[in-house]
């Protein structure tokens, strides 16, 4: 209800509601609400040219919304990454960068500028009061609210104006796939990447502290060693992932205090040899406690048991820790006698 509605000899005594007396504010009235103003009508209203103008305008924002987003695509496939171009007062940058910037901010600001100039132009613009209520939605609100949805829906006009819809549609439909083009930017599947390790039949295993080819001896009970396979140089950047993959722990352990009884046969002479990146989300492991032999991941406490092939017995990991084979070459150094036989890591989905 707005004041034009009351007589102005009625104003005082009109009706409460929830924001104070209808009315004019006054002395003994402070908090009157003086009701809404009169209505006035927008050109488009009136002049169903001008409302048509507005709709063409609308179409048209949606339309570049759509060649935008087809452009973001072309550019994406089209244009190579390292292409350079010079933008004034930019100076040189990336032309991938450059056109996938613009296309994608054109589209989503035309969708944005056609959303706001159909609501500013077309859609109903009656002033409407809405009285409080309690907060809790009845049965007969939720009912009126539906009503209301569809009250504005048939006045937005997006049944009979076909082309907005349908443009707007399209823009909403292509946008997303922007997105979905960015997916390739997280590079290739690993495939079986994950599945192997450098470590071969054959390949000794060096020391990482001294860089040395390793000998039983080398290796003192309650002492934890770490290990990479030959022929990976760690100050080549080329080779980080690999040692990172093919990391070892290494512990003796007397025989007879081995549990697991394959642990025993992968083992020479008790010197056991697991990967040293922990199955929960891949931390080195460095903590090794020699009298209960058990070793700690550091980030969230994993706890493996190595006499007992390496299985968790505490915290978050759900996988033991991989194992790899060893015994000794000629010559009296330890070497692997094959890959692990699984992936190392937290690469669960690899296992099968
Ligand atoms: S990464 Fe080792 S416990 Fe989480």
């Amino acid at each position: 209800m707005s004041s034009q509605d009351i007589p102005e000899e009625n104003l005082p005594a009109a009706q409460d509601t929830a924001h104070g007396a209808l009315g004019v504010a006054d002395e003994k009235n402070p908090f009157a609400d003086p009701g809404l103003p009169p209505h006035e009508h927008r050109v488009q209203d009136i002049d169903e040219r001008a409302a048509k103008r507005s709709e063409r305008t609308v179409a048209l924002l949606f339309t570049v919304s759509m060649l935008a987003t087809i452009g973001f695509i072309a550019s994406f496939v089209a244009i190579p990454i390292d292409k350079v171009v010079y933008v004034f007062p930019l100076g040189h940058i990336g032309a991938l960068n450059l056109a996938l910037g613009v296309t994608l901010g054109i589209a989503l600001f035309t969708i944005g500028a056609g959303a706001v100039h159909w609501g500013r132009t077309l859609m109903s613009d009656e002033e409407l009061t809405d009285e409080r209520h309690p907060i809790e939605a009845s049965p007969e609100v939720r009912t009126k609210v539906m009503d209301d949805f569809r009250q504005g829906a048939k006045e937005s006009a997006i049944g009979r104006r076909k082309l907005i819809r349908n443009t707007m549609f399209g823009a909403l439909t292509l946008v997303p796939l922007s997105g979905v083009v960015l997916l390739r930017d997280l590079g290739p599947l690993p495939e079986d990447k994950l599945r192997h390790t450098a470590w071969s039949r054959g390949k000794l295993l060096i020391n990482q502290n001294t860089n040395e080819p390793m000998r039983p001896s080398d290796i003192i009970t309650g002492s934890l060693t770490f290990a990479q396979p030959e022929g990976l140089d760690p100050h080549d950047h080329g080779f980080n992932n690999e040692i990172a993959k093919a990391a070892l722990m290494i512990v003796r352990i007397q025989p007879d205090e081995i549990k697991d009884k394959r642990a025993l046969e992968w083992s020479h002479e008790g010197i056991l040899a697991y990967s040293k990146i922990c199955t929960h989300v891949g931390c080195p492991i460095s903590l090794y406690e020699q009298q209960t032999h058990h070793a700690l991941c550091p980030c969230h406490q994993s706890t493996f048991d190595l006499s007992d092939g390496a299985k968790v017995i505490f915290g978050p990991a759900g996988h033991a820790l991989p194992q790899l084979r060893i015994g000794v070459n000629d010559e009296g150094y330890l070497e692997a006698l094959g890959d692990f036989d699984e992936p190392v890591g937290p690469a669960f989905w690899e296992r099968g």
